[in-house]
């Protein structure tokens, strides 16, 4: 194995990321060294290129998504993790500091507590859609108090409500996190009110909402509240992957009742956004302590994720677009979702 590797680095804020080479790591304890085969793209990686979001050293490596192969392993890890094994994991410096755990190179470290098994019924394309994705629905809804950590990942179908007419809503449900929590809340048994624009309700259902309906039209929220009473769904919990905070606020205080409700919301929170007494919402964020980060990723890709694939119950969302040219083709990649995209996951094939 050559001892350096390909990567695309960001030099200053603002400027295009430019390839370059860089020496390879070696795994230290419960690190495993991947061969990038794919790499996802996300909203906050353009945001970091043209902003300098959250970047404290230049050159900096960006990106949160890959599937790949594991190349290396440090010591202890987790037995199922061996060289060869196909992987999807969050390999995202916001986790872990350092230029070394960044997604946009060929080859890339991450801790073991943040990879899950890719079974051979998911291609590379379609493993790269889930980590950030997955991670952020799950810290919207562990906040919402939707599961309880110890039960997240059993194995089998994870249900934490055995009512039948206990809902929740996810508006801005065909972005990357909204499909990923339709799907995690479906499988926990809730019936998901979902919205997105028309032409995606179809596949929104196929997630498993239980109803879907357009942000677009100016009856939205009476729509949602007069649906869910004649269905005898009572909605008191909410995520908002993308979208009108507002209205989703005021969807869910008129769902309510007298009932307090909660409102995970995924993008910055909007500086104007009124939220009622009775109604909590919080900017998803996962945990700050170390060692409660360790055990919300363990349970989320250890646990959760890496059964659900095993079992199928999981299906890569959104639709991914594949770009083939490489790591030469990320700043495009970035440029693409910048300008905006529907129910589609940008995925760079290196
Ligand atoms: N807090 C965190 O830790 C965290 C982590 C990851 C991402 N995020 C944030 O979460 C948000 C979603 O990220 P993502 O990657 O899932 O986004 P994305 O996939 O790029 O979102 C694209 C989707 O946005 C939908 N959309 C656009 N305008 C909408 C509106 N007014 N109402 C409802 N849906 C609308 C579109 O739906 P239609 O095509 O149906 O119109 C489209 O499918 C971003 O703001 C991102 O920065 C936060």
């Amino acid at each position: 194995m050559s001892t350096t590797h390909q990567t695309v680095i960001l030099s200053h804020k603002g400027e295009p990321l430019t390839i370059t080479t860089r020496p390879t790591p070696k795994p230290g304890p419960n690190e495993l060294l991947i061969e990038v085969h794919t790499l996802a793209i996300n909203p906050v990686d353009h945001f970091q290129r043209d902003y300098g979001v959250f970047i404290k050293d230049y050159p900096a490596i960006l990106g949160s998504d890959v599937a790949g192969i594991i190349i290396e392993t440090g010591s202890s890890t987790r037995s199922t993790l061996k060289i060869g094994t196909r992987v999807t994991a969050l390999a995202s410096t916001f986790f872990t500091p350092g230029n070394d755990y960044g997604a946009f190179q060929k080859r890339v470290l991450v801790k073991e507590d943040f990879v899950s098994v890719l079974p051979n019924s998911f291609s590379f394309v379609e493993g790269a859609c889930f980590p950030l994705a997955v991670m952020t629905s799950w810290n919207g809804w562990i906040w919402a108090g939707l599961e309880p950590m110890s039960t997240i990942g059993s194995g089998t179908s994870t249900t934490t409500t055995t009512s039948t007419n206990e809902g929740v809503f996810v508006w801005g449900a065909s972005s990357s996190v909204g499909t990923l929590a339709v799907q995690a809340a479906k499988l926990m048994g809730f019936k998901v009110y979902a919205t997105a624009s028309q032409q995606h309700h179809e596949y929104i259902l196929g997630l498993g909402a239980t109803r879907v309906f357009d942000y677009q039209n100016a009856n939205v929220l009476d729509q949602i509240v007069s649906t869910a009473r004649s269905d005898g769904v009572s909605i008191r919990i909410g995520y908002l992957a993308t979208g009108d905070q507002q209205l989703a606020v005021n969807t869910l205080d008129a769902l309510r009742g007298t009932d307090n409700a909660k409102l995970a919301i995924a993008p910055i929170v909007d500086s104007e956004l009124k939220v009622p007494d009775g109604v909590e919402s919080a900017f998803v964020s996962p945990p700050q302590d170390p060692d409660e980060l360790r055990e919300r990723s363990r349970s989320i890709f250890v646990n959760w994720l890496e059964n659900k694939l095993a079992a199928k119950e999981l299906v890569s969302s959104p639709h991914a677009k594949v770009i083939q040219d490489g790591l030469e083709s990320v700043n495009g990649a970035l440029d693409e979702l910048k300008a905006g995209v529907s129910c589609l996951k940008i995925v760079v094939e290196l």
